[in-house]
C-alpha cells in the first residue's frame, strides 16, 4: 500500500524520484507528490489527485522542481479521500519539515487533539500529516532532527515506512521503518530509499534492508543506520540479482498479459533447481525430520490469491500426507483464538512477502509455538525474514496487482513442499512421487500448449463480456481453482463473480441461474468428473449459458453439453490447477479488455496490501 522513495544524490532529485514512483505505482495509484530542497528557493512540494502521469505534467517531469535531495509518494488512501490536500507529502506548519509515509498510525487521532489543543492548524484529514506536525513540535524543542525523530517514533503507535526531509539539513534525508516495507539503495550518483526494489534497480542493485525498529540517515556520500536507541549498527548488503528487464512491459500491452505468458518459465525456475535425480530437494528448508514426523497438524495461513493457493494445497497435502490441514483467512487466523501449538506447522503463502494480516497471523502463529514456513516470492521481504523457514518461488518480479505467475509459481512449490514432505513421512507410494513428479517437471510445455490458444479465449471473452453476473462451479481441485479464476474477473473486470463448489448450488445458489446467466463449469478434476457433469446438467436445464474448462480426455463429453468448451492437456490430477487456471486468467483479461479496464491497476486496489 503506497510507495515511497526518496533520493539524495549528485543529481537532480526531481526526475529520479519521479521515475522510481511510476515503477512503484502498482502499489497504489490514487495521488501522488514530491518534494525537492533546492538551495536556493527552500523546500518545494508538488502533489495531485490521480495516476503519476497527473504528477508529471503538473512538473513538467521533475523540471520544475530544482535539486538533489527529495522524498516521493504514491498513495492508496486509508485516512481521507484521494484528493490534492490528502496526497503526500505532508508538510508541517512552519513548511520547514516534509514526509512521505506508508503504513496507518493508530494513535494519530488523540495526538492530532494534543497538537491542536498547541495550537496547531492541520490541512489535511490523514494519519500522516500529524507525524509532520509532530515532527516539527518536536525539532522546535531539540533543535535536531534526528533526536525529533526518536521522539516522533516513540510516540506514535501503527505501521511505519517513513521518508523525511527538513529545510534545516540541505544534504540528509531521514528514514525509518516499522511494519512497513524500506529498502536503502547505494548508487554511484547518490542513494536512496524506496518501498521496493523496482523503484530503485535502474540504478543500484546494492541495497540494505532495514528493519523495524532502525532509522537511517541518507545523504549523497553514505548511510549511517541506528537501532531505536540511536546505537549505530552493521548492516548486511544484499544484491538484487534479477534483470532491469524484468521488471518492465517489454513490448506487451499490459504487465498482466506478459506476466501470463511468461508463467511456463517461472515454473521451470521454481521447479527445475529443486528436482535432482529423480528426488525433490529443498536446500533453504531446514525443518527438522522429527519435527515434521511429530506434526499433528498444519495451517495454511494467507488472502487473496495466495489464500486460494492454499485451497488447492489442502486437498493435495491431505491426499499426500494423510494429515489435517487447515486453510485460513489470515485477517481471520489472528483474531480467531487459533488451536495452533507446537505440534502444528504454519505454512505462509505472500507473494510480496509485505501483507500485513499474513504477517501478523504469521507472528501469533509463533508466539503460540509453532514452526513457521512462508513461501514467498519477493527477497528479503518482511515474511521471509521473519519465518523459522522461508521458499522463494522465483517467478521474479510481478508488476500486475492481479497476479498470474505468482499464483501458478506457488502451487507448483506447494507441490513440490507437499512431495517432500509426504516422502519424509512415508505416506506417499514411490509410483505416485514418481508420477507426480515427473508431470511437475513437464508442465512448463504443457503449459505452452495452452497459451497458444489465447485467441480461442479471446474469442470467448468478447462472446460472454458483457454478462453481469458470473459464475464459477466445480468440485474438490476444480472448486478451488474456480475461486482463482472468479477473483481474477472480479478484480480487473469488475464483473460481480461467485466460485461455488458444484455440489453445493442446489442449496441455494441455483435461485439465481436464469435464462442466459454465465457459468464457467470447471471439469478438469478426473475423480468427481462425472459429478460434475451432473450439476452442469443443472444450470443447463435452467437455461444458464456454459463455458467449460476440461481437458483432452473428458473434451467429447463436455462438447456435447456445454455451449463453449477450452480444453487443457492432461497431467497428474493433483497438478491440473496449473494448467486449467490459466485460460481463466486469460478470460479475466480479454473480458477486462473489452470492458475498456484499467487492467494492471484495477481500481481501489494496490499489489502489497501493507494496512489491516
Ligand atoms: C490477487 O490478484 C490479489 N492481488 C490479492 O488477492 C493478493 O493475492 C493478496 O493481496 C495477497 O497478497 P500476497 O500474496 O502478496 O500476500
Amino acid at each position: 500500500m503506497c510507495g515511497i522513495i526518496g533520493f539524495a544524490g549528485r543529481e537532480q532529485a526531481a526526475p529520479i524520484l519521479l521515475d522510481g514512483l511510476e515503477r512503484m505505482e502498482y502499489r497504489g495509484y490514487d495521488s501522488a507528490g514530491i518534494a525537492v530542497r533546492s538551495a536556493t528557493k527552500g523546500l518545494q512540494v508538488k502533489k495531485t489527485k490521480g495516476r503519476l502521469q497527473v504528477l508529471r505534467d503538473l512538473t513538467q517531469d521533475g523540471a520544475e522542481l530544482e535539486g538533489t535531495l527529495g522524498i516521493g509518494h504514491t498513495r492508496w488512501a486509508t485516512h481521507g479521500e484521494p484528493n490534492d490536500i490528502n496526497a503526500h507529502p505532508h508538510v508541517s506548519e512552519n513548511g520547514r519539515i516534509a514526509l512521505v509515509h506508508n503504513g496507518i498510525i493508530e494513535n494519530y487521532l488523540e495526538i492530532k487533539e494534543q497538537l491542536q489543543r498547541h495550537g496547531v492548524t492541520f490541512t489535511s484529514d490523514t494519519d500522516s500529516e500529524v507525524v509532520a506536525q509532530l515532527l516539527e513540535f518536536h525539532y522546535n524543542e531539540c533543535h535536531n532532527m534526528l533526536e525529533a525523530v526518536g521522539r516522533v517514533l516513540r510516540r506514535i503507535q501503527g505501521s511505519y515506512a517513513f521518508g523525511i526531509i527538513c529545510s534545516d539539513y540541505p544534504n540528509a534525508l531521514i528514514a525509518a521503518r516499522k511494519d512497513s516495507p524500506l529498502i536503502l539503495g547505494f548508487g554511484e550518483n547518490g542513494n536512496f530509499i524506496a518501498s521496493d526494489v523496482t523503484a530503485i534497480i535502474k540504478h543500484t542493485r546494492d541495497v540494505v534492508y532495514m528493519d523495524d525498529g532502525e532509522i537511517a540517515v541518507v545523504t549523497a556520500e553514505n548511510i549511517d543506520v541506528f537501532d531505536s536507541e540511536m546505537n549505530p549498527l552493521e548492516k548486511k548488503h544484499s544484491q538484487v540479482d534479477w534483470d532491469v528487464s524484468a521488471a518492465e512491459k517489454g513490448g506487451y500491452a499490459h504487465f498482466m498479459f506478459k506476466e501470463i505468458m511468461e508463467q511456463p518459465e517461472a515454473i521451470r525456475k521454481t521447479v527445475s533447481p529443486r528436482v535432482r535425480e529423480g528426488r525433490v530437494v529443498l536446500d533453504d528448508l531446514r525443518l527438522p525430520a522429527e519435527y515434521v514426523r511429530d506434526i499433528s497438524r498444519i495451517f495454511i495461513i494467507a488472502c487473496g490469491s495466495s489464500y486460494h493457493v492454499g485451497m488447492v494445497s489442502k486437498y493435495n497435502w491431505e491426499r499426500l500426507l494423510r494429515r489435517p490441514v487447515e486453510v485460513c483467512l489470515a485477517s481471520e487466523f489472528r483474531y480467531s483464538d487459533p488451536l495452533v501449538d507446537e505440534k502444528s506447522l504454519v505454512v505462509v503463502i505472500s507473494q510480496s512477502g509485505e501483507t500485513l494480516d499474513t504477517m501478523a497471523a504469521m507472528r501469533e502463529a509463533k508466539r503460540l509455538g509453532a514452526r513457521t514456513l512462508a513461501i514467498v516470492n519477493v527477497v528479503g521481504s518482511s515474511i521471509a525474514r521473519e519465518a523459522d523457514d522461508v521458499l522463494y518461488t522465483w517467478a521474479g518480479p510481478e508488476i500486475a496487482v492481479a497476479t498470474t505467475k505468482a499464483y501458478s509459481t506457488q502451487l507448483v512449490l506447494m507441490d513440490l513442499v507437499g512431495l517432500y514432505l509426504a516422502d519424509l513421512l512415508g505416506t506417499v507410494e514411490k509410483s505416485e512421487y514418481d508420477a507426480i513428479l515427473w508431470e511437475l517437471q513437464t508442465l512448463p510445455e504443457k503449459l505452452e500448449q495452452v497459451l497458444t490458444h489465447v485467441e480461442d479465449i479471446q474469442y470467448f471473452a468478447s462472446r460472454y463480456f458483457n454478462h453481469n453476473s458470473i459464475f464459477f462451479i466445480g468440485r474438490n481441485l476444480d472448486y478451488a481453482m474456480g475461486l482463482e479464476g472468479s477473483l481474477k474477473l472480479k478484480e480487473i473486470s469488475y464483473i460481480h463473480s461467485e466460485a461455488y463448489a458444484s455440489g453445493e448450488l442446489k442449496h441455494g445458489t441455483i435461485s439465481l441461474i436464469e435464462p442466459g446467466t454465465l457459468v464457467v463449469a470447471l471439469g478438469p478434476y478426473a475423480a468427481l468428473f462425472d459429478k460434475s457433469m451432473s450439476n452442469v446438467v443443472e444450470v443447463k436445464a435452467r437455461g444458464a449459458e456454459v463455458l467449460a474448462v476440461t481437458t483432452e480426455r473428458f473434451r467429447e463429453k463436455m462438447e456435447k453439453t456445454a455451449d463453449s468448451t477450452v480444453v487443457v492437456p492432461d497431467t497428474h490430477p493433483i497438478l491440473q490447477p496449473s494448467l486449467g487456471v490459466v485460460p481463466l486468467q486469460l478470460f479475466a483479461y480479454y473480458v477486462a479488455l473489452q470492458r475498456g479496464c484499467d487492467i494492471d491497476k484495477p481500481r481501489n486496489l494496490a499489489k502489497s496490501v501493507t494496512v489491516e
